[in-house]
């Protein structure tokens, strides 16, 4: 083949994104469980329930109807003023509907969020470690991730001081908080956050606040960026509380000048979300003695793990604040976290996620667990931790 005819096979630069590690982890426990072995999974960050009832019969209902069709671009407008009751619900603000847009997962949002707030070019702050996809896809729209680093003194989140430091080296457009965050499920409080977004603001950099593991908290109450800022850009999704991440529906907090820029990109890029999954997302709402009874049952295993663990010989971890991880530094063991994930999938069949793959600098000194399955199953995983550890 000719060689200007070979390049035309040849993806983009910018496709040209890492991969999800945890994928190989996934990959790796598929052929021990094909094999007969019985794995417990902590590598991915899904609830094990599934969504809640009310939410399936809704959808039952509404696929019984038989069409679905799209729906209004930014979203069905009852479920915009039903996310918006959410908010005076759960945090006593009262939002105005038109500033609600649901897109297909946090993950959509994220895009709709990143090209409607930034220029390419624009550099981006965010905590590391962090979410990968955070840079990636900023990488990926032509912006650059700046990765800043935490730390124990700032409960593990981004602060004022870093993020002024960074902005001094070279100019930031924006920064990403989330709170509770992934992987580390460390939690900023109401201080924390609101000095930050005031530091950042007052700079003229953008806030985007991942909101996706609200609900999920456990140290003390998370703080929502709308109600201290109404030029932050909010991302929040059904898949974490409310037990959806199949369903693929979400939804973004605007500053209202940016509504309208945001749907016309989503008009462009996906018409609407997914109409079965708004229905259910609303009904969803309904089903909150279910979500909260899944929530306790994280709580209970976030007890079995955060006293199991130092008798399994991983005594040092991150506070484990909220969402369902649980970030342990293993290197008293390893300095080589995805040698360690690999063994302990192997060995006694305890599947987790290496930290390199949230952290290129220090992440192959920890290793993040997912608590999101059942008791029993941590049970099972503290004992077999403490036999393969402690000898
Ligand atoms: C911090 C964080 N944000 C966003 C997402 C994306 O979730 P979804 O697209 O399902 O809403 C995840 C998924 O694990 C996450 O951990």
């Amino acid at each position: 083949m000719l060689d200007a005819a070979k390049r035309l096979l040849n993806p983009s630069l910018r496709s040209d994104v890492p991969p999800f590690i945890v994928m190989d982890v996934m990959a790796a426990a598929a052929r021990i469980e094909a094999a007969g072995g019985h794995v417990i999974h902590m590598e991915v960050g899904q609830p094990a329930a599934p969504a809640p009832a009310t939410a399936i019969a809704a959808a039952q209902t509404a696929l019984a109807g038989r069409r679905i069709g799209y729906t209004e671009c930014l979203g069905i407008p009852s479920l915009r003023a039903r996310i918006a009751r959410h908010y005076t619900e759960a945090y006593g603000f009262q939002l105005d509907p038109a500033r609600v847009v649901v897109t297909t997962g946090s993950s959509g949002g994220f895009i709709l969020a990143f090209l409607a707030m930034f220029e390419p070019g624009d550099r981006v702050a965010l905590a590391n470690p962090g979410y990968p996809p955070y840079r990636h896809i900023l990488t990926a729209l032509g912006c650059e991730p700046v990765l800043i680093e935490t730390s124990a003194q700032t409960r593990w989140a981004l602060d004022s001081e870093r993020l002024l430091a960074a902005h001094r080296k070279k100019p930031l457009a924006g920064v990403l908080v989330a709170s509770p965050a992934n992987p580390t499920g460390t939690m900023m409080d109401a201080d924390a956050l609101s000095h930050l977004i005031a530091t950042a603001e007052g700079e003229g950099i953008r806030v985007i606040s991942d909101e996706i593991y609200h609900g999920l908290d456990y140290a003390f109450p998370a703080v929502t960026a709308v109600s201290l800022s109404d030029r932050a850009l909010i991302i929040n999704s059904f898949s974490k509380y409310f037990c959806m991440t199949g369903w693929r529906v979400g939804w973004l907090v605007a500053p209202e000048s940016m509504v309208r820029s945001i749907e016309r990109l989503q008009q462009n890029f996906a018409i609407s979300v997914p109409t079965l999954s708004q229905v259910a997302a609303q009904a969803a709402f309904d089903g909150r003695d279910e979500m909260e009874a899944v929530k306790h049952g994280y709580e209970e295993n976030r007890r079995i793990l955060t006293e199991g663990l130092p008798k399994a010989g991983l005594e040092k971890f991150l506070p484990v604040d909220g969402a369902f991880y649980l970030y342990a530094d293993v290197s008293r063991f390893s300095n080589d976290s995805h040698d360690f994930a690999k063994r302990l999938l192997e060995e006694v069949h305890v599947a987790a996620t290496p930290g390199i793959d949230f952290d290129p600098i220090h992440g192959k000194d920890f290793v993040r667990f997912s608590y999101a399955g059942s008791a029993d199953e941590m049970r099972d995983a503290v004992a077999r931790i403490k036999r393969w550890l402690v000898r």
